[in-house]
């Protein structure tokens, strides 16, 4: 927690300044002040826990078996890089488990622009700034928010697209916000009824997906070994419908 509000603190001092640019594709950007964060949130975790390897956006140290820490140090960093106040730091820890291979046990999502921190550990109810949070009761589709990721790749953009035009006069309004953990966040807190994105990082969901769980509601992955995860995540009550909605994972091309 103490490491994710340090991440959040540098990224909230940095929200008005020019961002320096590592590398850029089409869709994506990567910043030195996402390196910054993932070294400041090492230095504290690694601090604790010498021991404990971690899998991160911006690098991975390993380590014999035990547990692992799972880090995005920034995720929505187009947003952030744009002066877009929706970005988070989104920190998992994982034990190993016979199935699946990992299993994430704690998970801490931290938005610093709204003060939002979110925590969860396996077995207990999902928290906002401490107070519990649950997923949404609804049940019509015609009343929900549907959260779609764009991704990165031409395949996952297709896929959002094709998804988009199955859902959109199906529900009540689409979202992409451009933060996958986030996303996560708010279909815990029943902000979002649900969210799908494919082609997506562990690192952008381990977090999120247990606090999806401990809200009660349902986090449901699958690894693609070229298309990366595919998720959807959502209340509990929904899923069937959105399943029959949603496109197949494109081939590549
Ligand atoms: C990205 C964001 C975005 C999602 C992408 C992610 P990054 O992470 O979560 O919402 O659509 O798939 O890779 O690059 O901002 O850490
Ligand atoms: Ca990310």
């Amino acid at each position: 927690m103490d490491a994710a509000r340090a991440a959040g603190e540098l990224m909230r001092r940095h929200r008005r300044a020019p961002k320096r640019v590592h590398a850029a594709t089409q869709h994506d950007l990567k910043l030195e002040l996402d390196v910054r964060c993932q070294r400041l949130i090492e230095r504290r975790l690694r601090a604790a826990f010498p021991d404990w390897g971690m899998l991160g956006e911006e690098g991975s140290v390993s380590a014999a078996a035990g547990p692992r820490w799972v880090v995005d140090p920034i995720d929505g960093t187009v947003n952030f890089a744009y002066g877009i106040p929706h970005a988070c730091v989104s920190i998992a820890l994982e034990v190993p488990a016979p199935e699946p291979a990992r299993r994430p046990v704690v998970g801490v999502v931290y938005d610093p622009f709204c003060e939002e921190l979110w925590t969860a550990l396996r077995g207990q109810p999902a928290r906002l700034n401490g107070r519990v949070v649950r997923v949404s009761e609804r049940t019509r589709l015609a009343e929900a928010i549907v959260s779609l990721g764009a991704g990165k790749r031409l395949r996952a953009i297709r896929h959002m697209v094709e998804a988009l035009a199955g859902l959109v006069h199906r529900v009540r309004k689409l979202r992409s916000m451009g933060s996958a953990a986030l996303a996560l966040a708010y279909v815990a807190s029943g902000r979002f009824d649900a969210y799908a994105e494919i082609g997506l990082h562990w690192w952008d969901i381990a977090a999120g997906g247990l606090l999806v769980e401990c809200a009660g509601g349902r986090f449901e992955v699958r690894e693609h070994p070229d298309a990366g995860f595919e998720l959807l995540a959502h209340n509990g009550r929904l899923g069937p419908r959105l399943k029959r909605l949603l496109p197949p994972v494109p081939p590549q091309t």
